[in-house]
């Protein structure tokens, strides 16, 4: 794209990130996105050491020359050996969640990694650009899985206005209507996570894809909201005990204990009941299963037939 600067830095045709989606986006989708020209990211929340080289390994084999990313989650132990792998392997980019990626910046930069941190707040947003960040991802609560408390409607132009680097929506993109919306708030790229869920590439359980194909409008459920940690997920029998004793005020723990293994229980072995299918608003936007490139060329040309349509209209 031209005169875009999250292309620009970080050297990809589409402006389309796919976001990390823990026990999910591995090498395979995040290689299958990159060559299709967006920027696939691996997440390497939680993961193994030895998994995530060999993850690597396999999106260099699908990506070839391409860039792609990977997910560093801060509050886990094993992050700073997970960036020791990123430098070794060329990894070029990373996305950081779940805190401040300031102490690991200038390896990093070292490195020639670019770094973007996922922001949930203005303040955030600000402190990453402080220190170095190469863009932000301001991501809304209409997001899957673990959500900050701002739409992005109202996040985005807010970020936007705070700091000179690009902004990248995340949070609610299920076609060309949200993409061009996202352009019209500020932001020059955006983070997919939903939609790539069903993407032929994405190894999530057969029973994951059907649930988010079947999905409406009004699926989705924030829990665990007062716990200060909330996450989006498809409502099912473990979203309903959730929110059943959020009402009764349980304890934290006990809500944090319920929710131990359950996004693995319904990525890795499809129990789609009892596990957390972690999903976004607009999963009842994804109706087919799609190849990563269909996906991608889809949004963008799905944007430009929006952007026609609104040049029409507003004259
Ligand atoms: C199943 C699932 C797991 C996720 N896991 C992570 C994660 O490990 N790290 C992260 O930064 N974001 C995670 N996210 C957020 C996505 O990267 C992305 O920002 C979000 O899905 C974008 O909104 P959308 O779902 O409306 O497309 C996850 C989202 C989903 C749906």
């Amino acid at each position: 794209m031209k005169n875009n600067r999250v292309c620009e830095i970080l050297g990809i045709k589409y402006p389309i990130i796919q976001g990390a989606m823990a026990w999910i986006a591995d090498g395979t989708l995040a290689g299958g996105v990159s060559k299709a020209g967006g920027l696939g990211i691996i997440a390497g929340g939680g993961m193994p050491l030895d998994i995530l080289k060999k993850e690597i390994k396999t999106a260099k084999k699908i990506a070839g020359d391409k860039p792609f990313g990977v997910n560093l989650m801060l509050m886990m132990e094993n992050v700073e050996k997970q960036i020791d792998i990123c430098i070794e392997e060329g990894v070029k980019v990373v996305t950081t969640g779940a805190g401040n990626p300031g102490v690991y910046m200038e390896k990093l930069k070292a490195a020639n990694i670019k770094v973007i941190p996922v922001v949930a707040s203005v303040a955030l947003a600000k402190r990453m650009a402080r220190i170095g960040a190469d863009a932000v991802i301001a991501e809304g609560l209409e997001a899957g899985g673990h959500i900050g408390e701002i739409t992005t409607m109202a996040l985005t132009p807010q970020v936007v206005e705070a700091v000179d680097i690009p902004v990248i929506l995340a949070g609610g993109i299920g076609g060309g209507k949200q993409f061009l919306a996202a352009y019209a708030l500020g932001a020059e790229g955006v983070q997919v996570g939903t939609k790539f869920l069903v993407a032929e590439e994405c190894n999530v359980h057969e029973n994951y894809k059907e649930a988010i194909i079947k999905a409406k409008d009004r699926s989705t459920v924030a829990t665990g909201t007062f716990t200060g940690h909330p996450v989006r997920v498809i409502e099912n029998k473990l979203a309903k005990e959730m929110l059943k004793l959020e009402k009764e005020g349980a304890p934290i723990e006990e809500m944090e204990k319920l929710g131990v293994g359950k996004l693995k229980l319904a990525a890795v072995d499809g129990d789609v009941k009892e596990g957390s299918v972690m999903a976004g608003q607009v999963a009842s936007m994804v109706k087919k299963r799609e190849t990563a490139l269909e996906i991608i060329v889809g949004l963008m040309n799905d944007l430009e037939k929006e952007k026609v349509r609104l040049i029409n209209y507003l004259g």
